[in-house]
């Protein structure tokens, strides 16, 4: 991790614990072993969602791209090492090009290079950015007749509604008129299937949310006792959200940079939201972001939907 990657890491992380309630952000999960862990993650029989929608993308891919339509630039939001895409490009009518979008530089450039391999007449344009900051596209060589976003994983989810509105205006005014945009995304369901799919029997799940403690201690030089702290999820159906946490077993604290948070005994650190939408509900926000739903696909039980919008 690069130096500045790492400053913003500690005043992230010193700013959420300062808070009232304690927060870190979910997109630190991320690093080596939290990307190892997520995969194994989406191997367990529990976490439905990586399953369901690679399902979804193998039966529907065709439909997929007919709806995208012919001469498009294709920008993948988070593509990692995306198997999702490869559906997706094997079905796209004459794409003009396909730009991964990633945060990390070295997951983008060899997955990059190996779409490039496989596609030799398609244009790879890997962009490092973060998504949820303005950032400028790459010009293809060809002219695109639109642009679409693909944006899987339920990624989405992750965001308040007000924030995952507010990215998906910034995502139409990207794409412009005539532009397309195909998510990912998870559907309420009954409680257990939920609320199992963030407990995991074999415990990859607490592992994968402890791991940002784990990352603080290594990277950030942060004094933390992490086995006094438990993965704690469930599903606020209110919300229609899974919300994760780390709870503290005792009282104790953490020192992290000269500083010294304390934590008594049962306090929750705020880790992740996980939203589940209703197709209307997602709709409705899609709206107001000003986009309307053309076409979606889901699975024979109905968990997650892959969704086609449009700028009219
Ligand atoms: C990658 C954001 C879709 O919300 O289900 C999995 C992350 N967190 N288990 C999700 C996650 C805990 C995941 N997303």
């Amino acid at each position: 991790m690069t130096h500045l990657a790492n400053e913003r890491f500690l005043s992230d992380s010193l700013a959420g614990l300062t808070q009232s309630p304690k927060q870190l952000p979910c997109k630190y999960f991320y690093d080596q072993r939290g990307s190892q862990l997520f995969d194994q993650i989406c191997e367990t029989e529990d976490y439905y969602l990586t399953r369901t929608e690679t399902a979804i993308m193998q039966q529907y891919a065709g439909e997929m791209g007919e709806c995208l339509g012919e001469g498009v630039m294709l920008v993948e939001f988070g593509s990692g090492s995306s198997i999702k895409t490869r559906y997706l490009l094997d079905h796209l009518i004459e794409p003009v090009a396909y730009v991964p979008l990633d945060i990390s530089h070295e997951h983008l450039l060899a997955s990059a290079d190996q779409i490039s391999h496989d596609y030799p007449n398609l244009e790879v344009l890997p962009l490092c950015a973060d998504f949820t900051k303005p950032f400028s596209m790459p010009n293809p060589k060809r002219r695109p007749s639109h642009d679409a976003v693909y944006f899987p994983g339920s990624t989405i989810g992750n965001f308040r509604p007000s924030q995952a509105k507010q990215l998906l205006a910034s995502i139409a005014h990207m794409c412009g008129e005539q532009g397309g945009l195909l998510i990912g995304v998870d559907l309420q369901k009954d409680r257990d299937v939920l609320e199992r799919a963030y407990n995991d029997d074999q415990g990859v799940t607490a592992e994968f949310n402890l791991n940002l403690l784990h990352r603080m201690q290594k990277e950030l030089g942060a004094t933390v006792d992490v086995n006094s702290f438990e993965h704690h999820a469930f599903y606020n159906s209110d919300q229609g959200r899974i919300e994760i946490y780390l709870r503290s077993r005792i009282d104790q604290a953490i020192q992290l940079d000269g500083q010294i948070v304390q934590l008594e005994a049962g306090e929750l650190i705020h880790t992740e939201y996980s939203h589940k939408y209703t197709i209307d509900g997602f709709a409705q926000m899609a709206k107001e972001a000003g986009w309307t739903i053309r076409r979606w696909w889901t699975d024979d039980k109905d968990y997650f939907a892959v969704i086609h919008l449009v700028v009219l």
